[in-house]
């Protein structure tokens, strides 16, 4: 028998985490949750999930410790644009957006030169604002970001918009849409024939999954 397993990276907690083992779950391959809580294998399919953190997988997946992850293309585009995405999987959608207070008015992204934004996502926000020809003040923050321009830290906030619930309740109005994002199958540069191999199975009927869906 070839003892040969597909390591795969999986949000740890969050939005991704519960539809990644669903989507699984649907292709028959069923994930055995051990007292090992970072990592389980499953029964019936050569493959070994690694809970990790979000924003920590493009690296695991660009080392080779993990050879494919369930991961957001907002995620990618900030952390990992070097790496491949095989397949769309169509959830966990979102965007990544600008926000500013309601209250402040807003005739285009030129309103926001020079000003103070807060943002878990500086490499996108800086490409963006490049392209715009806008500099601002970026204020790094790796949660709770909305809050920024309430407690005078920030005027305007960049992050993820599912909902618009995290907006709306910090008084928050969307105005500009950076990017689009869901879920993507993202796949390590260098990865062993054995594996490629497994990963093909599981391309195959995460698209069958897919297929039934829409
Ligand atoms: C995420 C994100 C937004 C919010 C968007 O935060 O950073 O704040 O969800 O979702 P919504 O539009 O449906 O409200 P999360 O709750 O994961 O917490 P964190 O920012 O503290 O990590
Ligand atoms: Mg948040």
């Amino acid at each position: 028998m070839n003892k040969e397993k597909l390591r795969i990276a999986i949000q740890k907690a969050g939005r991704l985490n519960e539809d990644s083992l669903k989507i699984l779950k649907d292709a028959g391959i069923s994930i055995d949750n051990g007292k090992e809580q970072l990592k389980a294998t499953s029964s019936n399919f050569p493959i070994e999930v690694l809970y990790l953190r979000n924003g920590d997988i493009p690296q695991y997946l660009r080392d080779g410790v993990v050879d494919i992850a369930f991961l957001g293309e907002n995620v990618l585009e900030e952390k990992g644009d070097d790496i491949v995405q095989s397949l769309k999987l169509g959830f966990s959608k979102c965007r990544v957006s600008l926000a500013i207070p309601k209250s402040a008015k807003y005739n285009g992204i030129e309103d926001l030169a020079g000003k103070r934004i807060a943002t878990s996502y500086p490499n996108t926000l800086n490409t963006f604002l490049k392209k715009k020809g806008i500099t601002a003040d970026l204020h790094i923050i790796n949660g709770s970001v909305e809050i920024a321009p309430n407690i005078g830290l920030a005027d305007a906030i960049c992050d993820i918009v599912s909902s618009g619930n995290t907006l709306f309740k910090n008084n928050l109005k969307e105005v500009e849409v950076m990017m689009k994002s869901e879920a993507v199958l993202a796949v390590a540069p260098n990865i062993s024939e054995a594996r490629r191999t497994i990963l093909n199975k599981l391309e195959f009927r995460l698209k069958s999954v897919l297929n039934a869906r829409t």
